[in-house]
């Protein structure tokens, strides 16, 4: 809604999972140009097939240039055992690698001034001042550990807070690799830590 207020000129491309087609159709009530993406985020081969849909829209010139990106979907999957048809762990894949893969294709179609913002974390201080102890500390592990199930089943047979550890490991992931991945003059990659926000979604599958 502040794009578009703020850019009524703008083209929104909402790619998003099953509130997109009820968003974009909100959004574009207004008579804004919105259009919608069906984007599964859990399935790598989606992500890509999402990232060059908007692509070539662009090289066809059905969307105006590129200026932004907002990589704001997020997971908190509990058990940290959930494997996604990649066989890769679905945290990961949802909050780290999804945005990494969908930013790719279209890193060279950017057009500058152009700013990237992916949603992250605090989490990852893993101190009460950051968590309000709801989640506990990182313990960094390396990519390929992390990407896939079972990262944490070393040290108990359930640890305690295991898959939120998982989410606190992975704000560092999203903004290291998306700055290194965008970085042609004139294109920014920001990393927005939103706080604590109560009462959404995103621990649908918590406990
Ligand atoms: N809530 C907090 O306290 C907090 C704090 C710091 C950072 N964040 C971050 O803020 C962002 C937004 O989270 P939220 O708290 O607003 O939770 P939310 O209401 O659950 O929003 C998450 C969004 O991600 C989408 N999404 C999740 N899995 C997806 C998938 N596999 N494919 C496509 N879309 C998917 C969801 O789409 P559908 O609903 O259509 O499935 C939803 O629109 C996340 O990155 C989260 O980590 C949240």
């Amino acid at each position: 809604m502040r794009i578009l207020r703020q850019s009524p000129t703008s083209h929104l491309v909402v790619a998003c999972g099953s509130s997109g087609a009820r968003l974009s159709a909100e959004l574009g009530s207004g008579g804004h140009a919105v259009s919608y993406v069906a984007a599964g985020l859990v399935s790598l081969e989606s992500v890509r097939s999402d990232a060059t849909e908007i692509r070539d829209r662009l090289d066809s010139g059905e969307l105006p240039p590129l200026r932004g990106f907002v990589g704001n979907a997020g997971m908190q999957y509990t058990n940290g055992l959930t494997e996604t048809p990649d066989s890769l762990e679905s945290t990961f894949a949802v909050n780290v690698l999804a945005n990494h893969l969908f930013v790719r294709p279209l890193q060279d179609r950017f057009t500058a001034p152009a700013r990237i913002v992916i949603t992250a974390s605090d989490t990852r201080f893993g101190d009460f001042r950051h968590n309000l102890g709801m989640v506990p500390g990182p313990v960094w592990h390396s990519p390929d550990v992390l990407a896939r199930t079972g990262a944490f089943t070393g040290r108990t047979p359930r640890p305690p807070g295991a898959p939120r550890t998982r989410r606190a490991n992975w704000p560092p992931s999203v903004s290291c690799t998306s700055t290194r991945a965008a970085r042609p003059a004139g294109i920014d990659a920001v990393a927005y830590n939103p706080g604590f926000v109560p009462g959404t979604d995103l621990a649908r599958n918590a406990d």
